[in-house]
């Protein structure tokens, strides 16, 4: 059964308590949460004060996924806000094998996040270093956009990559997933499954966050 992850960016920001209670009495594990800089993407969401909060409301494992750039700079303030799993944009990064070890460091899994354009294949010498990979499988910045379809071949390579490496990595999917989707990812080789608006605009969430579970 994959992880599954809600994306909080699809949330009602009025009413959070009610959408955090939501995920805290469903079948989900993780709460997927979407920082972004408006530099990186062309988006601004929300920081350290929400995912506080958030973590003072759950026992379950917040995954920060930052859309920013430098994330070096905030990777203690993470820490302190709760995350348990720090992901950062490989495109994001310069020195991308330092920041893989100061997420570590501060005691978090690390993540490393990869675009729709970059291949699978630059994360070779740095796949036993890490804790999970993300694959985005729309242009990051924005919830309710359309699943690319050539998300399936990559999510292959990329398992193929770890099992040929011995690695043990969690490969995460990220946009535009749902019920219609989600059980060839978990073919393919996903473990977990981030789901925004799929999952908060369904009439019954908790009932299609166990959907997503028999993927
Ligand atoms: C997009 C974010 C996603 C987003 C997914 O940049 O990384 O996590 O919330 O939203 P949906 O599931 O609506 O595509
Ligand atoms: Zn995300």
């Amino acid at each position: 059964m994959p992880i599954v992850a809600p994306s909080i960016l699809a949330a009602d920001f009025g009413n959070l308590a009610k959408d955090i209670e939501m995920v805290n009495n469903s079948q989900a594990e993780w709460f997927h949460l979407d920082v972004m800089d408006g530099v990186f993407v062309p988006n601004i969401s929300y920081g350290m004060p929400i995912i506080d909060k958030i973590n003072s409301l759950t026992d379950k494992v917040l995954d920060v996924h930052l859309m920013i750039v430098d994330p070096d700079r905030f990777i203690a303030d993470f820490k302190k806000v709760g995350a348990d799993i720090l992901t950062v944009h490989y495109e994001a990064c310069t020195h991308l094998h330092r920041t893989i070890q100061a997420i570590k460091a501060e005691g978090m899994k690390a993540g490393v996040a990869l675009n729709p354009h970059t291949p699978v294949a630059v994360l070779e010498d740095v796949i036993n270093d890490l804790d999970l990979v993300l694959i985005m499988s729309v242009n990051p910045g924005f919830g309710g956009q359309k699943f690319i379809e050539n998300t399936y071949s990559k999510v292959s390579k990329l398992k193929k990559m770890i099992t040929d490496a011995g690695a043990d990595v969690i490969i995460e999917i990220d946009g535009g997933v749902g019920v219609q989707n989600a059980s060839k990812l978990v073919e393919a080789g996903a473990d977990a499954l981030v789901a925004g608006s799929a999952v908060f605009n369904a009439e019954n969430p908790e009932a299609y966050i166990a959907e997503l579970k028999k993927a």
